[in-house]
């Protein structure tokens, strides 16, 4: 887009951009040339973000709007396309529930809500985002999960809402096959970040979440459309769907978690 300066600049989105994940990919792309639109609820931890990425030379706006306001949200993302023609999308902001650290079950309010952010409000966006870019060209990239490809017993809509959005990217990608918009898939496994650290059981080979995010953006730049990582992980999720459920259950046991609830949760955060 154009700035205040006249200088072209390369317009991202990247929602859950307060922390985590979606701040590590902010600062990752925050280079001269880059107008960020880092986009969250917490306007505080947005501005933090911010601040980091204008040290590096981006341009930098932020929006604090609840993905889940469905409506709102296309009213917000069609005017900021109109203003700075959005080059690039990461729909990175999620929530994650489980069974409780006490064993009970994923209270279902909290399921309710997982699958409102993570599958609902991303999917809102990538729709509109994929028709407004349909003549003109333009990037997509859904942040899902690896456990989009095998149901975990301990976080049940989780795994639904990050596979329902994963599944909704793929019918994407085909549906605007021959136009020039393209539709990015990651599945990540296990990213150090405040959602990783609420989850209390082993996380075999978790990563930081700037190394997640370099990989990501090295992934995206030699045109791959479906990122999963870290392999190894990758590779045993896959080889867990060949075998029978009683078996595959058996060895799903083995990396079995609780998940404290966050703030918003009934459980308490
Ligand atoms: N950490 C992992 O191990 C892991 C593994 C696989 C996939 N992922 C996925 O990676 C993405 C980033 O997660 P993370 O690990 O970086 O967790 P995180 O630090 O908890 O970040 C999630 C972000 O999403 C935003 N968000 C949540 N609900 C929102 C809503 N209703 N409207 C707008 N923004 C909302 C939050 O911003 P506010 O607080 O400002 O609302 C937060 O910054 C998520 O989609 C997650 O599912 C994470």
């Amino acid at each position: 887009m154009p700035d205040r300066n006249g200088e072209n600049r390369r317009c991202m989105v990247i929602t859950g951009a307060g922390g985590g994940l979606g701040r590590a990919l902010a600062l990752e792309y925050a280079a001269l040339q880059t107008h960020l639109v880092l986009w969250g609820r917490n306007a505080a931890r947005l501005e933090e973000t911010g601040e980091l990425c204008r040290e590096r030379g981006a341009s930098v706006r932020t929006l604090s709007l609840d993905i889940r306001a469905l409506s709102a949200v296309r009213e917000r993302l069609a005017e900021l396309d109109e203003e700075c023609r959005i080059d690039l999308a990461f729909l990175n902001a999620g929530v994650s529930s489980g069974s409780l650290p006490d064993g009970a079950p994923e209270p279902v309010e909290d399921a309710c809500r997982t699958l409102e952010v993570n599958a609902l409000g991303n999917i809102n966006m990538a729709a509109l985002l994929a028709q407004r870019m349909r003549g003109r060209g333009g990037r997509i990239v859904c942040i899902s999960s690896l456990a989009a490809l095998y149901p975990l017993p301990d976080s049940p809509a989780y795994c639904a809402s990050k596979s329902a959005l994963a599944v909704y990217a793929r019918a994407l990608r085909a549906a605007y096959a021959g136009t020039p918009v393209r539709i990015g898939i990651v599945y990540p496994g296990y990213v150090d970040s405040p959602m990783s650290r609420r989850i209390l059981g082993p996380q075999p080979m978790r990563v930081s979440a700037g190394d997640a995010a370099a990989l990501i953006r090295a992934r995206l730049e030699a045109g791959a459309d479906d990122i999963a990582f870290p392999l190894f992980t990758a590779l045993g999720i896959r080889c867990l769907n060949l075998l029978p459920d009683p078996a595959a259950y058996f060895f799903a046991r083995r990396f079995g978690f609780k998940v404290r609830p966050d703030d918003e949760s009934p459980a308490g955060g």
